[in-house]
């Protein structure tokens, strides 16, 4: 089966082909970056106005890389969760634009589930494991019993890691997406510089959840309080001491949720994932089976979105083209609690 994955959740403009959730036949990605670079953060409007004005292009590219014609494609699938509204609004309704028009079968995918995706586009990966999925908009642990099987164990009480990233970064002016850029400057810096303080979360039914905005009010408003004075307060030294906390926030409440599960392998997934730092602390771990995508697969792209929808059209669950976009996540359980919308 060939699916035509469709996302535009935030500032991608992506659509794939993939061929029964594994082969990716094309992958095409275009970005917003420099779009929204020059106000330090994605503008929903601009992203919106440039995924409206790039789809069909994107689209007809994704078909054309994989030397097939839209009769050849035998199902869509498109992100319709969560994201900026009217950013997933273009993606979804022209993907079930196509579909009616075509009379192909169609499937909404969560996006978060996409990128838990991302790693099986590249590897058979046996259930169950624990999730790790972390971006600009979510940070989530999970344990993950099927595809479609998710039960999160644990999330961000405030800022998403990624959001802390773009927020620390947009503050010392080190450029946009922050991420990337200080991942790259701590790569130069020593993460004794500076020691922030950890989160301490006590409160009943939080026990895996994380939380950022201590971090980012101690790297912004307090830094000197931090800071070890026998280190220049250099942006690379700045980078790596923020990143090696941000990090030990995650891997704290991670290796948490693999004593109490006793599952070993853990999946990670989002632009988080990409991270340097994460994946070298995960690689310690020998005891541990750690996969990430590829690094291309971990920021948003479609063919995460294409391999999930096969998965979903191939067990016969076909969403209804009245399906609508959500701009908060869903599908998934929590622990303890029913899922909300
Ligand atoms: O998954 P993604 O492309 O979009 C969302 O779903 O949000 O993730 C984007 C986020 C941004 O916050 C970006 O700064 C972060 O992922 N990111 C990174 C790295 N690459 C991207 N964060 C840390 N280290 C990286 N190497
Ligand atoms: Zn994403």
């Amino acid at each position: 089966m060939k699916i035509l994955g469709i996302e535009s959740s935030c500032d991608e403009t992506a659509a794939a082909v993939v061929e029964d959730g594994r082969t990716i036949l094309s992958n095409v990605i275009a970005t917003q970056i420099p779009f929204h670079a020059v106000y330090n953060g994605v503008v929903p409007e601009i992203a919106s106005r440039k995924h409206t004005e790039w789809i069909l292009p994107v689209v007809r590219q994704a078909l054309s890389e994989a030397s097939i014609s839209m009769n050849e494609i035998d199902g869509i699938a498109a992100t319709n969760c969560p994201g900026l509204m009217g950013s997933l609004l273009v993606g979804l309704t022209f993907a079930k634009t196509l579909a009616w028009a075509t009379g192909k079968p169609f499937a909404a995918v969560n996006h978060m589930l996409g990128h838990l995706y991302a790693a099986h586009l590249v590897q058979d990966i046996r259930y169950p494991y624990l999730g790790l999925l972390v971006s600009g908009g979510h940070s989530i642990i999970c344990k993950v019993s099927d595809f479609d099987d998710i039960e999160i164990l644990g999330t961000t009480m405030d800022d998403a890691a990624g959001e802390a990233f773009d927020k620390v970064a947009k503050f010392y002016n080190f450029g946009y997406p922050g991420g990337v850029i200080i991942d790259k400057l701590a790569k130069n810096g020593d993460p004794r510089a500076a020691k922030f303080p950890l989160p301490k979360i006590n409160k009943e039914g939080h026990r895996y959840d994380v939380s950022y905005s201590g971090l980012k009010t101690a790297v912004i408003n307090q830094i000197d309080q931090f800071w070890n004075p026998d280190f220049p307060r250099t942006p690379e030294n700045i980078a790596a001491s923020f990143q090696e906390t941000a990090i030990e926030i995650l891997l704290s409440r991670l290796f948490r949720a693999i004593e109490d599960t006793g599952l070993t392998t853990v999946v990670a997934g989002g632009g988080v994932a990409a991270n340097s730092r994460l994946r070298e602390r995960l690689a310690e771990r020998s005891d541990l089976n750690c996969i990430f995508p590829p690094l291309k697969l971990c920021t948003d792209n479609g063919a995460m979105i294409a391999g999930l929808g096969f998965r979903y059209l191939s067990s016969g669950k076909a969403s209804p083209l009245s399906s609508n976009a959500c701009a908060r996540v869903q599908g998934f359980r929590r622990l303890g609690r029913t899922p909300a919308c």
